[in-house]
């Protein structure tokens, strides 16, 4: 059989509002021409993130009701930590209450004013989280990364020459740490090859430096090296996996995406005083080491969610459902990003919208046009999300203007996603009377969430 089957049973369902077009261009005016500020029932289909938005299976509500919720020393964190060192194999767990906050603990012990963190890219909450420390991220993305219509296998990889250069550049001591983050999210979606972790683990150990994997989408990635990279098609994912981590010192991990959780994250080290420290740190703002920012009832669904998503018939449904989409839109002409990523497509905005320059937000015009046509609700990963210098102010164009259908797991069916496709092509063949916007109130740091928009008058409807 060819046709690949989403590998569950539905066993719970949530009613979908349907509205009218008519509705939805008065609700995103409201909402500032900003999706995030909509209210989720006014969704139809929501592929804002797939962070946290996951379906959980019937054994993780079962491991929820086992959730022991005793302050220290729970039997749920036990069981969380054996998990987490079995599918991670790093010594000591952190447990925190989503994958910001093991950001945020990480970077403020071990990256000082005027340091440089290099990544493949980093997602805007690790830039943001280093910015508050006074460091200053660099995304060192392969040559492949800058390319959206080029096929190639790993397109998450670091380009590891511009990592010897940096390093050579900074100075010694300026680079607390190295990290790579799988699959590259911000960069598209795209697999970090192993190939690629061991080459940056390498000049890691050889310059002394820590490694770290900012690994939310850690079985996502570790599939696609099963499938593209030579001599790894006969390996378990979840050996493939294990020695990705091997080749790191600690992660930072949001459970929110590759744990099927709702909520949660962790950081692991295998340093025992950097995991002292991070515990001090982690009574201050989250809680006790032993549960960090969640309840019994997280570490349990999230102990469960690490091992059902290296299941490899739920990962190849996975790549599967988001490649039927990527590749529907590449074959009707739509510009997207090639080839489709484990949790989103990825619209080429700049491709797709050519007369909207960069700084009136092709990407957010994009994405309110789907939600008006549609009821659809997309992400801008691009200038609104990149193209602020927090420090000096100055606005400039982000390297790629990216519009994100991120997929939550388990969520949606095939009729669904036919549905975005059928949308996304009727704005493909109108998107000549799409036009720019500017942004009427922002914040410093991570605008996208909050900014309101308006329309440029005369650039519409043309
Ligand atoms: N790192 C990456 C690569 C991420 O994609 C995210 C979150 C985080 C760190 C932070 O984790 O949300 O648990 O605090 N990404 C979500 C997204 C929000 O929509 O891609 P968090």
């Amino acid at each position: 059989m060819k046709t690949i089957i989403e590998p569950f049973r539905i066993k719970t369902v949530e009613p979908i509002r349907l509205t009218t077009a008519a509705e939805r261009a008065r609700l995103i005016v409201e909402a500032g021409l900003n999706p995030f500020r909509l209210r989720a029932e006014d969704v139809v289909i929501d592929l804002l993130t797939d962070s946290g938005t996951s379906a959980m299976s019937a054994e993780g509500w079962a491991a929820i009701m086992r959730g022991d919720e005793s302050y220290a020393g729970a039997r749920s964190w036990y069981r969380f930590q054996d998990a987490v060192q079995r599918v991670f194999g790093f010594e000591h767990v952190v447990p925190t209450h989503q994958g910001r906050a093991a950001e945020r603990i990480l970077f403020g012990i071990l990256v000082k004013p005027g340091d440089v963190v290099p990544n493949n890219t980093h997602f805007d909450t690790t830039r943001a989280n280093i910015e508050a420390n006074g460091g200053h991220p660099v995304d060192l993305p392969c040559a492949a990364a800058a390319i959206p219509s080029l096929e190639a296998p790993f397109k998450g990889d670091m380009d590891v020459d511009a990592l010897e250069r940096l390093l050579a550049d900074s100075g010694p001591g300026r680079v607390p740490l190295i990290m790579l983050t799988i699959t590259n999210n911000s960069g598209g979606g795209q697999p970090v090859s192993l190939a690629n972790v061991r080459a940056v683990s390498a000049v890691a150990r050889r310059h002394g430096i820590p490694f770290y994997l900012d690994a939310c989408r850690f079985a996502e990635n570790a599939w696609f090296i099963k499938q593209r990279e030579p001599g790894q098609h006969d390996r378990p994912v979840r050996d493939i996996a294990l020695e990705v981590f091997s080749l790191a010192d600690g992660c930072t991990m949001s459970a929110k995406k590759d744990a099927f959780a709702n909520m949660g994250g962790f950081l692991c080290t295998r340093d025992p005083e950097l995991a002292r420290q991070e515990k001090d740190l982690l009574i201050l703002t989250e809680g006790y080491p032993t549960y960090g920012g969640l309840a019994g009832r997280d570490l349990e669904a999230i102990a469960v969610g690490l091992f059902e998503v290296l299941d490899e018939d739920y990962l190849q449904y996975r790549a599967a459902s988001t490649a039927y989409l990527c590749d529907r839109l590449h074959a009707a002409g739509v510009p997207v990003m090639r080839p489709a990523g484990g949790h989103a497509v990825y619209l080429d905005a700049r491709a797709f919208l050519p007369h909207v320059p960069s700084l009136q937000y092709p990407g957010q015009s994009l994405s309110i046009e789907l939600y008006r046509h549609a009821g659809i609700r997309a992400c801008e990963i691009g200038t609104v999300m990149f193209g602020l210098d927090p420090h000096t102010g100055a606005e400039k164009p982000a390297p790629l203007e990216l519009v994100r259908l991120a997929i939550p797991r388990r969520v949606y069916t095939q009729s669904h996603i036919d549905y975005v496709l059928e949308a996304t092509l009727e704005v493909f063949e109108d998107r000549d009377r799409l036009g720019g916007l500017r942004i009427t109130e922002a914040p410093r740091f991570l605008r996208h969430f909050t900014a309101r928009f308006e329309e440029i008058e005369g650039t519409w409807g043309g």
